[in-house]
């Protein structure tokens, strides 16, 4: 977004009426020039309402991130384990941002929110729906002193993390996860978790590990989101502070990963068990070849998913998309 464009939106996100030649005065361009940009908005999904005499307003309450905000709800000991912190207004996708950084400095952790992302990735090559400055996107850049190997289960100590902090929080003691990453309000999601694994060597990793939670997503179905979806806004009567949420998320991911780093998995599963959706019930579980039935029986000390098929025999899954079977 071009400065301008940014810093009148900075000052439309007040909420308030604010005439064309005072936004021009601060602006120092052209009531035309500001007719312009206030048109730009739309592309960021934005309803501007304009009213003659009155000026521009925000239809919808906007709370930009900031880094300030987010940066001081992280404990001082984890403020230095990071190289970079960095909020984009719009990219592409905060983990492909990230990722794309890896050639120029290998050996360090980064930070990065984005306000929107126009290709955000989900899990096996889907999309990631997330509209300007409604929701969570962010993505951490790690390095790992370990073998690649012994990641298989962080993404499941990064969804037992965002629960947590939700739960800190105040939001529903009713979420849970859906192997291996999925985090779920009643059946529809609420976050999810891609990690992207590179530099792959022995005792060397980078992993990023990209998070989307959705927080206020409009009311509409111009989104074409092909599974039921959830987000916080609908589980309280409260307003959201998304610096506050994103501070707080980041802090305990953060936290999260120096303890994986350290214990793995392990430090995570009894965690993971309580949140566990499947276990002990009907489900499937589609791999790239074949759907599985049987009965979800937790995870191995991997991560891998358990089903006990109709033999009794129970399969390792480390990979594939689970679903309840629903009763009728
Ligand atoms: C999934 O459940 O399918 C995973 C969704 C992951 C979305 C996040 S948003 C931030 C990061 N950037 C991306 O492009 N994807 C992840």
């Amino acid at each position: 977004m071009v400065k301008t464009l940014k810093k009148l939106l900075d000052i439309l996100s007040d909420g308030e009426f604010h005439s064309g030649e005072q936004l021009g005065k601060v602006l120092n361009i052209t009531r035309s020039a500001i007719w312009k940009n206030i048109r730009q908005l739309s592309d960021f999904n934005l309803i501007i309402e304009a009213i003659p005499n009155k000026g521009y307003r925000l239809k919808d309450n906007l709370q930009l991130l900031q880094s300030d905000k987010i940066l001081s709800c992280l404990e001082s000991d984890l403020k230095n384990r990071f190289a970079h912190f960095e909020i984009l207004d719009t990219v592409s996708s905060t983990n492909d941002y990230l990722l794309n950084t890896l050639s120029q400095s290998p050996k360090e952790n980064k930070i990065c929110f984005a306000e929107r992302q126009s290709h955000g990735k989900g899990r096996q090559g889907r999309v990631w729906v997330s509209p300007f400055a409604k929701n969570i996107c962010l993505s951490l850049l790690w390095q790992f002193p370990k073998d690649p190997s012994t990641l298989s289960g962080l993404s499941l100590a990064i969804a037992v993390s965002i629960i947590e902090t939700l739960n800190a929080l105040g939001f529903d003691k009713n979420l849970g996860i859906k192997w291996p990453n999925d985090i779920l309000f009643n059946h529809q999601k609420l976050a999810g978790i891609l990690i992207e694994q590179r530099g792959e060597a022995h005792n060397h990793c980078s992993a990023v590990i990209g998070v989307g939670l959705n927080v206020n997503m409009p009311d509409t179905n111009h989104y074409d989101i092909a599974k039921p979806w959830t987000d916080l806004q609908r589980l309280t009567d409260k307003p959201i502070d998304r610096n506050q949420l994103a501070g707080n998320l980041l802090n305990n991911l953060i936290k999260t990963l120096l303890i994986y780093q350290e214990k793995g998995l392990s430090a995570f599963m009894k965690k993971w068990q309580q949140f566990d959706l499947t276990h002990c019930q009907p489900v499937n579980i589609l791999t790239a070849t074949t759907q599985f039935s049987g009965i979800g029986r937790g995870i191995s000390p991997e991560g891998y998913f358990l089903l006990e098929n109709s033999l009794g025999v129970i399969q390792r899954f480390s990979s594939g998309d689970v679903s309840l079977q629903l009763s009728n």
